[in-house]
């Protein structure tokens, strides 16, 4: 009576590829130890190679192709050579917005044993992120006018629709409701006087439905610095799309750097698949050297297993990703260690445990 979870893998660009691989071997080692679920993954080899293939980013009915898998597990998109905005465009917005993914769950925790630059004291830095995934600033409403000409122009016009906007703080305060968590909303009332005075409304509307949620409302530019200075204040936080971008980024560096941060864009009606991947893109940088870091991979395979109700073994693949950090070694060097990709792949899959009888 085993049952099988069908995967449909992107690996993508750049070192999307090499994190992928290790992330498919630790959720193959937890099936293994389980005994009960198995993996069927189905490898879709789009994305910037591809585009040069074939002018294209994805085959013409690739978002069919996609809509029966039960996850999709995705490395990172956008390589040198093709604009980021036709890459990112066709692949990797175009499945978030096409499955309705509109909740983007990043967690911003300091795992044990990772690295932070945040030393002095023993800040709590424990928050999930909760990002309007598919409107607002990412809308993709705008024009060029007169292109090449003196007088050009260039509209980009933010899209924050009630249904929208209105879900996504009903989905932070649900979760704020149902963990005993407070929710603080990261917005830009005070310059964007249409947009943000909008979400502001809608989260005080919301809020009022919560009256046992504590709730918080910071502008975004105040929040970035108490990220830093005073992490501890935030637990669920909810933010439209770009700034959603940027803060994980931001908290992705107090929490262990980007190559230790996942994210997760659900569609919480489960009528279309779901998409895990790692915060971090493919890193033209170190592409190919073999030394990536795959622990956000690895990560956002956890958050996959959560989903599809496999929540034990979510927990089991952080707590040996803690024990491969907490040991200091095997690492990779944006961790300060010298080892590869592999390493940290192998030495994660080798840590994880069947979480015990009474944990079940
Ligand atoms: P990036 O996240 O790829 O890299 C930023 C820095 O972090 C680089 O120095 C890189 O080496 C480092 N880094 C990232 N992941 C790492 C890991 N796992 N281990 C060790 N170091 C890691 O961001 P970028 O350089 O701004 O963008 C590169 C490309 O990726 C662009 O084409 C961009 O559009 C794309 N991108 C894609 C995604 C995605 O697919 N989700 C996310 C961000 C950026
Ligand atoms: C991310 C990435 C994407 C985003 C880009 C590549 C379009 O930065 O997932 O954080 O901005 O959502
Ligand atoms: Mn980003």
């Amino acid at each position: 009576m085993s049952k099988t979870h069908n995967i449909a893998v992107i690996p993508g660009d750049g070192i999307g590829p090499e994190v992928l691989r290790e992330g498919l071997r630790v959720l193959d080692k937890a099936a293994a130890l389980d005994g009960g679920f198995s993996f069927h993954f189905t490898n879709f080899p789009w994305g910037c190679g591809f585009y040069k293939e074939h002018g294209q980013m994805m085959a013409e009915d690739g978002i069919e192709q996609l809509q029966s898998f039960d996850a999709i597990y995705l490395g990172a998109v956008g390589y040198p050579g093709v604009p980021d905005h036709i890459s990112l465009w066709d692949l990797l917005l175009k499945i978030r917005k096409s499955f309705d993914q509109y909740v983007n769950l990043r967690p911003v925790k300091r795992l044990e044993g990772a690295p932070s630059p945040l030393v002095e004291e023993k800040r709590n830095i424990d928050m999930l992120v909760i990002r309007e995934n598919i409107e607002g600033e990412y809308a993709g409403a705008g024009d060029r006018l007169y292109r090449g000409q003196p007088e050009e122009v260039a509209l980009q016009t933010g899209v924050f629709s009630r249904k929208g906007t209105e879900r996504i703080i009903r989905h932070a305060f649900e979760q704020g409701w149902r963990y005993g968590k407070s929710v603080t909303s990261i917005s830009k009332g005070n310059a964007l006087q249409y947009s943000m005075v909008f979400w502001d409304e809608v989260f005080a509307e919301v809020a009022e439905e919560y009256p046992d949620v504590p709730s918080y409302s910071y502008l975004v530019d105040a929040a970035s610095m108490f990220f830093v200075l005073d992490p501890g204040r935030f637990e669920i936080v909810v933010t439209s799309n770009l700034f959603g971008d940027i803060i994980t980024d931001l908290g992705a560096g107090l929490a262990g750097g980007l190559g230790l941060a996942a994210g997760a864009n659900i569609n919480p009606s489960r009528k279309y698949p779901s998409m895990f991947e790692p915060v971090h893109g493919s890193a033209p940088d170190i592409a190919g050297k073999g030394t990536a870091n795959p622990l956000a991979a690895v990560w956002s395979a956890s958050q996959m297993l959560d989903f599809l109700g496999e929540e034990k073994w979510g927990s089991a693949v952080l707590r040996a990703m803690e024990e491969v950090m907490t040991a200091g070694s095997p690492l990779t060097p944006d961790m300060k260690g010298n080892a590869t990709t592999e390493d940290v792949g192998i030495a994660v899959a080798e840590a994880l445990q069947k979480p015990g009888t009474h944990e079940r």
